[in-house]
């Protein structure tokens, strides 16, 4: 007992990442590895549903509106200027009417020009009509002026958000675990890149949440996401090379990467 004391005082084993065993490094590759095909799979599915919201390939800022907002192009009122009451009026008074609904169809500009055009051009029918939608009401124009597609709906963001923040949680979490071990890099740059990828998460998913309620918000979805993309990109790299490359080149790395 005493030597196997001493023995462990003379030939400390040290915790970082070139000097753990190969068990533990197994886990950690095997889990790293594993992770990044998670990764790939799901940028290949956010380009896919979300990528393609607007109609073109790769993620923009208009695929998050049209995912969290809803898409503002597509209104009932809009699609029957373009169908079947687009001989209803003229071009430049069709332009009108679609402009100020992509714009949120305030009541302001409503009384400011869009109702003496939609007086002049639509009540003759709609305000007479049984079963049409009254256009002398203001309601019943906001009511076909809506997005049909409003984006997602609150409750399955409520469960998306609760998921995702539970689940990528504990994937930012090993990451850390893992990156914490290396050598040869400034506390500073450790505690800012285990740490940075949580509060990205909050904001990513607060965003679509912001986004839902003004499509101004959307950049802040990719931000965030470029954040946390970022700072796991970095512990994944580290961490496989320290475990792999770095013990052959025959140095060792006397430090324990847990101690202050
Ligand atoms: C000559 C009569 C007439 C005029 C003028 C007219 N509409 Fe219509 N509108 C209809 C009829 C009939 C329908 C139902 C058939 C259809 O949807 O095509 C309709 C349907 C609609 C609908 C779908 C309503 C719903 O709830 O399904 C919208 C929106 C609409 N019109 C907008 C307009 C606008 C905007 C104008 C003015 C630029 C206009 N209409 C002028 C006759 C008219």
């Amino acid at each position: 007992m005493i030597q196997n004391k001493n023995e462990s005082i003379s030939e400390p084993s040290w915790l970082n990442l070139p000097s753990i065993n190969l068990t533990i490094k197994s886990l950690f590759t095997s889990y790293l590895l594993t992770i990044g095909l998670g990764a790939i799979l799901a940028s290949a599915q956010i380009l896919m549903t979300h990528g393609m919201a607007d109609g073109e390939l790769g993620l923009s800022v208009d695929d998050i509106v049209y995912s969290y907002h809803g898409d503002p192009t597509n209104s009932k009122i809009e699609i029957k200027l373009n169908g079947s009451m687009k001989d209803k009026a003229s071009d430049a008074d069709r332009l009108e009417i679609i402009k100020w609904v992509r714009n949120g169809a305030s009541e302001e500009q409503w009384n400011e020009k869009i109702r003496d055009i939609v007086y002049t051009n639509c009540i003759s029918c709609h305000s007479t009509i049984p079963g049409l939608p009254d256009f002398t009401q203001f309601e019943e124009v906001k009511r076909v002026a809506k997005p049909k597609d409003e984006g997602a709906s609150t409750s399955s963001l409520t469960r998306v958000s609760h998921i995702h923040i539970f689940a990528i949680s504990f994937i930012f979490f090993f990451n850390g675990i893992i990156f914490s071990l290396s050598v040869g890099i400034k506390q500073w740059f450790k505690v800012l890149v285990v740490s940075a990828p949580f509060l990205f998460l909050s904001i990513d998913v607060f965003s679509w949440w912001l986004t839902k309620i003004d499509a101004g918000f959307a950049w802040l979805t990719i931000i965030s996401g470029i954040g946390y993309s970022a700072c796991s990109a970095v512990t994944w790299f580290v961490s496989l090379y320290q475990m792999w490359v770095l013990p052959r080149k025959d140095k060792d790395y006397k430090i324990n990467a847990w101690k202050s």
